[in-house]
């Protein structure tokens, strides 16, 4: 039997129903085929194809310098790596802000050419228009509030998002928009626990929380972040499953002085 039928994909109708049994989501980014194989294999239920991709994998400062063209080879690589879980590709900087039109073009390309099951934006109401245009064209939609990277030069810094009081109103409000336009769930970052939990509460779609507390409906983090890999990056909500970094520079360091040593290749090593 091929791995397909035997192994039930997650869809946008599982994570409804993993909402309403109270099973909680587990996702991560990937932007590989190597990693997103691992991820997949361990049982990942979502997989973001992450603007993120423009710090961790190339080394800008902001989400804001990837490209459509560079999203979708990530997200590509990703698809072709997955059997199991949902993939979700980020509409990245500058293809969807204020012209439904474009965002719609954007996400069909990125359905087209990636294969990917969903694509994510930021904003609330200012996105609406997009969401109901995406979603008449049969592409599923992901939402995410709270602190939204590709607006870091107007919020001017990373800190918690919506911990006054008409912040958190509009968030809120943002997400009951985000709700009924369609949207099959919503990311929520940086912002009060107490406000993850009411907003997962109101809403029945599933809200996924990075740094909003425990009573959302699923977790999302950075993978890179999660495995230690990234050193730099050190926000109170991320845990480190690992210390990638030091492992690999451990590996590399003795590999060096292996070859230097002509440790290796040893004799079974060679034809
Ligand atoms: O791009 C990303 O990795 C994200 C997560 C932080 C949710 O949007």
């Amino acid at each position: 039997m091929a791995l397909h039928e035997i192994v039930r994909r997650v869809t946008t109708h599982v994570l409804h129903e993993m909402k309403l049994k109270g099973e909680k989501i587990a996702m991560l980014t990937a932007y590989d085929y190597s990693m997103a194989r691992i991820i997949d294999e361990a049982g990942i239920d979502i997989i973001l194809v992450g603007d993120s991709a423009s710090n961790v994998m190339a080394g800008h400062e902001t989400t804001l310098p990837i490209t459509l063209d560079q999203m979708i080879n990530h997200a590509a690589a990703v698809v072709r790596a997955v059997n199991r879980a949902l993939i979700v590709c980020d509409l990245p900087f500058g293809t969807y802000q204020g012209n439904s039109r474009e965002a719609l073009a954007s996400s069909i390309r990125i359905m087209k050419e990636t294969g990917s099951h969903a694509v994510k934006m930021e904003g609330g109401r200012e996105i609406q228009e997009s969401v109901v245009r995406i979603l008449s064209a049969g592409i599923p939609v992901m939402g995410h509030l709270g602190l939204t990277p590709q607006s870091i030069h107007k919020f001017g810094t990373y800190v918690v998002r919506a911990r006054e009081e008409g912040e958190a109103k509009k968030l809120v409000e943002d997400a009951h928009i985000l709700e009924d336009s369609g949207c099959f769930g919503i990311v929520l970052e940086k912002i009060p626990a107490s406000l993850g939990k009411t907003v997962s509460k109101e809403i029945k779609i599933p809200t996924i929380g990075i740094g909003a507390g425990p009573h959302v409906d699923g977790q999302v983090l950075v993978l890179h972040d999660m495995l230690g890999i990234t050193q730099e990056f050190s926000p109170r909500f991320l845990r480190r499953y690992h210390n990638l970094h030091a492992e690999i520079k451990g590996a590399v360091e003795t590999y060096i002085e292996d070859v230097r040593s002509l440790d290796f290749p040893n004799e079974k090593e060679q034809y």
